[in-house]
């Protein structure tokens, strides 16, 4: 345990890059895995997560090494060509890492032990379990469809069309990445769109893709399996999702303005920017580009008030991650603002919908909490704070509440900040540097 406390923070200003974009990341290792030749991966999150997925592949036998300017290099052995674990693949507390790894595993003919931390041995996995075994793999977990579970890969696998009875890009991943290595066409049917970036970087990689419209206004997206895919320079935008504490940061503490540079700009992520943007944020998305198949761009994010807003459910996947963050804008802004279509929430790193009421109420702001949804009294402007925030292992619970602090009267205090590790090395180094007061209890630095 790390607690850390967040006090008042003074203007930030300056030029930002945050860390490379972490599903993009996990995916960009497992294709290039699947790839032959060399892949040189530029501007991989080196966080604690993605790192599970490096060890997870050298334990499947893929040779991945450390090169010049903090790039990567990794020799793909083929679709199909990974080999039998000797040991447990541990995903520490990533659930799309363990998630898209046992569907590219449930088309390797081999048996692999799959596990966890606490956050991850809580969450359910039956999700991918279902469409996995319509493929031929084998999935068995403990009660609750828990980690740890056994994957028992097929070696005559049967292409499928499922229609994803939740909006999970996960889900979506775990089955196309299975599609891989399985002849024939795999299907995926998506009532709402979700995150893209598998189908692009398969795509960018050089394997066939299909997407198009099925009836009832889904999309269906289709891999034409057993592919050449081809080692290529792949390079990773910054994470959109880490980037927004720190545009929240900039938003709440009056004379802010930051430039965050080159972030993930695929519109299937940017949700929460558009709903502040409603919510009157200054915002403005600068020197658009594309890298990879993927749109990035620089935003500059100015101090502003914001106001309240109603969040309708069908914002929820371009935007799932954010709710940690968005609960503090809301916080800070003039109106009751109404959180739509959250029960996922409860199955993320921790039961977020709850922590965020918790920690909302420690900092002195009311909140209303149901099955799957939150109202938030804002303050317009300035935030109580001074309480203790409970983490539960969660990276995002703690980033957003340490945004909070910098935007309130008094300091809050996070029970744990060890697991901002996972998703955003340098987090408070970072926010420090541009005009933060984030401090390790006890240290007074
Ligand atoms: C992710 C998909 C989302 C998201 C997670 C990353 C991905 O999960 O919450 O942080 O990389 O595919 P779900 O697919 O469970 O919605």
């Amino acid at each position: 345990m790390q607690p850390l406390q967040s006090a008042t923070a003074d203007p930030l200003h300056g030029l930002v890059s945050v860390p490379g974009d972490k599903s993009i990341s996990h995916r960009a290792l497992l294709l290039a895995a699947m790839a032959v030749g060399e892949t040189e991966i530029e501007g991989l999150l080196e966080g604690e997560d993605v790192l599970r997925t490096v060890t997870a592949l050298r334990a499947l036998g893929v040779e991945i090494t450390e090169a010049a300017g903090g790039k990567r290099r990794l020799y793909g052995v083929g679709v199909g060509g990974l080999a039998e674990p000797d040991g447990v693949l541990d995903f520490g507390n990533s659930g799309t890492g363990v998630r898209l790894m046992a569907g590219l595993l449930a088309t390797h003919p081999f048996t692999s032990v799959l596990t966890g931390d606490a956050s991850l041995r809580r969450r359910p996995m039956a999700r991918i379990i279902t469409p996995l075994e319509q493929m031929g793999a084998r999935l068995l977990a403990r009660a609750g469809s828990r980690l740890p579970m056994t994957v028992e890969g097929t070696a005559e696998p049967i292409p499928i069309s499922y229609r994803l009875p939740l909006p999970s890009a996960q889900v979506k991943s775990a089955i196309l990445l299975a599609g891989l290595n399985t002849p024939g066409r795999t299907t995926v049917v998506e009532p709402i769109a979700t995150r893209d970036h598998t189908e692009r970087l398969l795509t960018y990689l050089g394997a066939r893709v299909e997407v198009s419209d099925a009836p009832e206004g889904d999309r269906a997206i289709e891999v034409v399996g057993q592919p050449e895919l081809k080692g290529k320079k792949i390079s990773i935008p910054s994470d959109p999702s880490s980037a927004a504490f720190l545009a929240v940061a900039a938003l709440l503490v009056p004379d802010s303005e930051i430039t965050l540079t080159r972030i993930g700009a695929n519109r299937l992520r940017t949700g929460f920017y558009l709903t502040l943007a409603k919510m009157g944020a200054a915002l403005d998305w600068q020197k658009k580009d594309e890298e990879c198949g993927e749109p990035v761009a620089d935003l500059n994010v100015k101090a502003s008030s914001l106001s309240a807003i109603e969040v309708p459910a069908a914002w929820v996947p371009s935007m799932i991650d954010e709710y940690p963050i968005l609960a503090v804008a809301a916080a800070a802004a003039e109106g009751t603002t109404v959180l739509n279509g959250l029960a996922e929430l409860r199955v993320k790193e921790s039961d977020r919908l709850a922590a965020i009421a918790q920690g909302l109420r420690a900092s002195g702001v009311e909140v209303e909490e149901s099955e799957d949804r939150l109202v938030i009294q804002g303050h317009g402007g300035r935030l109580p704070g001074g309480g203790t925030v409970r983490t539960h292992l969660d990276h995002r619970i703690a980033m957003a509440f340490l945004v909070l602090g910098m935007a309130s009267e008094r300091a809050v205090r996070i029970d744990d900040g060890s697991m901002i590790e996972t998703s955003f090395p340098g987090f408070v180094d970072l926010v420090n540097g541009l005009g933060g007061r984030i401090m390790k209890e006890g240290s007074g630095a």
